[in-house]
């Protein structure tokens, strides 16, 4: 962080947190530890249980996706975080310290030290651009001069130095994203939320954005915490991932592992159209769950780690003893891995179909039976 020229804390005047009882490398980032949120219902209006329990914890330095359906507790999720909610019961970490015994000056620290950015960019829209980023500065305090020193250097970061004049009204969605991006780091903070940060973008800025966060990510060390319902998101930049459902986490892992073999249900249904090659429709309408005399089976194979190098579909062709047909393939990066998936049909006879699973046993190819057909 010393050569970045945003780290310019210790002359600019802002406070080092007073939050750190004892910050460690091993203490997570954020650590949710039993955490519940129930809304009460307005007039005797029966309420809502927004989060039904949540044990998990965010690492630091890594990006963290948290993956889940509208309505599935994400937002309530991520505020808690940064003291929006308090947890009915349970207790929410930021760096080892419990938010909801933050008062006043502590809590507006936390808030300093966790930057937010949001879907509808939350912009203000009689300030500049200069002046939105400058705002949360402002407001801890600091001098006309601190502030340019602070500002300039960030609308370098985020490519809009020669936009500092301009109003967000004058702004593509991407640029404005990139001002609530320089203005989340205003007060450089440790951890970076983003509630569907992306979702309001088309997918070309949407990946630039994404890789702007990679940066900074990667450059300033920041945890970043991102929130969202697309999967192609935390396909490209989340190093591990967690999936929520209906309040609860039902999944969670490495990205590369919960992407290439999802065990929870939700997971595989966000998942169906995304990873892996897809079959034409009109195959997949004609699939049939058992093999009649005379079908072919269709099998399709993932490449990855140390199968993804090896020439294994020419030796299972070779050994085969069976045509082999290629009917859908795609190779892919998941969390900056490649995966590779190939969709292959051949006879669905006894001892060809035994002849291919030893070759899967002994070469450790994944596999899964998608059906059989003519
Ligand atoms: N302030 C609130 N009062 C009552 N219900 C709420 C409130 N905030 C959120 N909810 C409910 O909690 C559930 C989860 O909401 P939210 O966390 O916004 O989901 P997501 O961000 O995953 O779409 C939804 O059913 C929502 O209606
Ligand atoms: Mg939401």
């Amino acid at each position: 962080m010393t050569n970045s020229p945003i780290s310019a804390r210790a002359a600019d005047g802002l406070q080092p947190l007073a939050l750190s009882s004892a910050p460690s490398d091993r203490v997570a980032m954020v650590a949710f530890e039993g955490v519940t949120k129930h809304f009460e219902g307005a007039n005797g209006q029966p309420g809502f249980t927004a989060l039904g329990g949540i044990d998990f914890s965010v690492a630091r330095g890594a990006i963290t996706g948290i993956i889940g359906r509208s309505g599935a507790g994400k937002s309530t999720l991520i505020r808690l975080v940064n003291g929006l909610e308090v947890p009915t019961a349970g207790h929410v970490l930021v760096d080892g310290v419990d938010v909801a015994t933050l008062e006043d000056t502590d809590l507006r620290a936390l808030r300093r030290s966790v930057g937010m950015i949001f879907q509808h960019f939350n912009l203000l829209s009689s300030r500049t651009v200069y002046d939105n980023v400058a705002l949360p500065l402002e407001i801890a305090g600091l001098d006309k001069a601190a502030i340019a020193a602070r500002v300039r250097p960030l609308l370098d970061l985020v490519g809009l130095s020669d936009k500092e004049r301009r109003y967000p009204a004058e702004l593509s969605g991407g640029q404005k994203q990139r001002v609530g991006i320089a203005r989340a780091l205003a007060t450089e903070p440790k951890l970076l939320l983003s509630d569907e940060a992306t979702s309001a973008l088309d997918p070309e800025t949407t990946q630039s954005i994404l890789e702007l966060l990679r940066n900074i990510n990667r450059d300033l060390g920041l945890t970043v915490l991102l929130i969202t319902h697309e999967m192609e998101v935390v396909k490209t930049i989340a190093s591990d991932v967690a999936v929520i459902d209906r309040g609860l986490i039902v999944e969670e892992g490495r990205t590369f592992d919960v992407f290439t073999a999802p065990r929870h249900e939700t997971t595989r249904s966000l998942l169906s159209g995304l990873s892996g090659a897809k079959l034409p429709d009109a195959i997949a309408r004609k699939l049939k769950p058992l093999p009649e005399p005379g079908d072919r089976v269709l099998v399709r194979l993932s490449f990855f780690g140390a199968t993804a190098e090896q020439p294994l579909i020419s030796k299972l062709m070779t050994g085969l003893g069976s045509d082999v047909n290629i009917i859908a393939g795609t190779i892919d990066e998941i969390a900056g891995e490649p995966y590779g998936s190939l969709v292959i049909s051949y006879a669905a006879t006894p001892d060809i179909v035994a002849r291919a699973d030893r070759f899967y046993a002994e070469t450790g190819l994944a596999t899964e039976v998608l059906g059989y057909g003519a």
